[in-house]
């Protein structure tokens, strides 16, 4: 295979492989194989990854925590590029350092992580990301929220890799962000970011992640397998509170389940399928449509094979 070839010239062995479960590399853990995912460290090697698929026209998706998507069960054809670390270190894709009231991070930091790093230097306007479980670069592209707030509100800037190669800032008030989305397309790679936070004392910001985690234990299946939420909320409305009065709780496609606590986390049950997990969104759209003329949208983002 000459890409595979290709690439290995750009990427070390370990970081690089073929036929890869996606099953392993999403929190619904589901998913067939990748033919190529690779895990590039620095922002030249994932530029050098994204020209290398460009020039040969090998369709490519890029992916951090895997909390906002569902693979098919046939995988994907073409170059899954993770962007995601474990620890933060200083020349990669997952730097994190603050200056101030901001705080500078790459693409590949979990929002976990960041909020609590921000927390403990008596930062404040990230406590609602604790409960998130994806990383920055694709979080800012979904502008991913909770508890009232999203990352649109607490953005200065954005680094991103244009179609073109340029390598661009634009400021978050260029991005486009409303209700979980931004003007980023998927030909953008979001490679780091700015926040502007504000100071406050951290027995304060830690109070409020305290609330916010006893909220979300209570009305959430968090223990679970899940995508997070999976419908957005329609205008003036609850996807949770609709699907909850349309009797959808509890419904079951395979290893698919509606969540008994919260109608709008569809929860892995254990062996569940992709197309488990399609069929019971479908039963769900159609009963909610039907008692309450509602056409819910789909929040988490449905990678069909090669073809996005
Ligand atoms: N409700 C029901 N039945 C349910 C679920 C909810 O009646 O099964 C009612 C609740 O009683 C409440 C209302 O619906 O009156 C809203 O519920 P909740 O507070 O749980 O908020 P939500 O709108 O369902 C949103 C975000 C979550 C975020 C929570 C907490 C969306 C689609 N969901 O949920 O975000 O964690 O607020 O801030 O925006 C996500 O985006 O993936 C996500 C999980």
């Amino acid at each position: 295979m000459e890409f595979f070839d290709a690439l290995s010239e750009l990427v070390p062995a370990d970081r690089l492989r073929r036929n890869e479960a996606l099953d392993r590399h999403t929190t619904y853990r589901v998913g067939g194989p990748a033919d190529v995912m690779c895990l590039p460290e620095t922002r030249s090697e994932l530029l050098e990854v994204v020209s290398c698929a460009r020039v040969r026209e090998i369709p490519w998706l890029v992916l951090g925590n895997g909390s906002n998507v569902l693979f098919s069960d046939e995988g994907f054809r073409g170059l899954v590029i993770k962007i995601r670390g474990s620890t933060p270190a200083e020349g990669t894709l997952w730097h994190l350092k603050q200056e101030d009231e901001f705080i500078r991070a790459g693409a590949g930091v979990s929002l976990p992580r960041l909020a609590w790093s921000a927390a403990a230097t008596g930062l404040s306007g990230l406590e609602f990301c604790t409960g998130i479980p994806g990383v920055v670069g694709g979080s800012i592209r979904g502008n991913a929220g909770a508890h009232g707030s999203d990352l649109g509100q607490v953005l200065e800037s954005i680094e991103l890799i244009r179609p073109s190669g340029d390598i661009v800032t634009i400021r978050a008030s260029e991005a486009g962000f409303s209700y979980r989305k931004s003007d980023i397309d998927r030909d953008g790679i979001v490679t780091g970011a700015v926040f502007r936070l504000t100071p406050d004392e951290p027995e304060n910001v830690y109070e409020r992640i305290r609330d916010f985690t006893e909220y979300r234990k209570r009305t959430q299946p968090s223990s679970d397998q899940s995508a997070g939420c999976m419908f957005r909320n329609p205008e003036g409305d609850r996807a949770g509170r609709l699907i909850d009065a349309a009797g959808c709780k509890g419904l079951q496609v395979g290893g698919s389940r509606v969540s008994d606590l919260h109608g709008n986390f569809v929860v892995n049950q254990g062996g569940a399928t992709a197309s488990d997990a399609l069929r019971l969104i479908d039963l769900v759209r159609e009963r909610v449509f039907e008692r309450t003329g509602v056409a819910l949208e789909l929040e988490v983002r449905v990678m069909r094979t090669g073809v996005i």
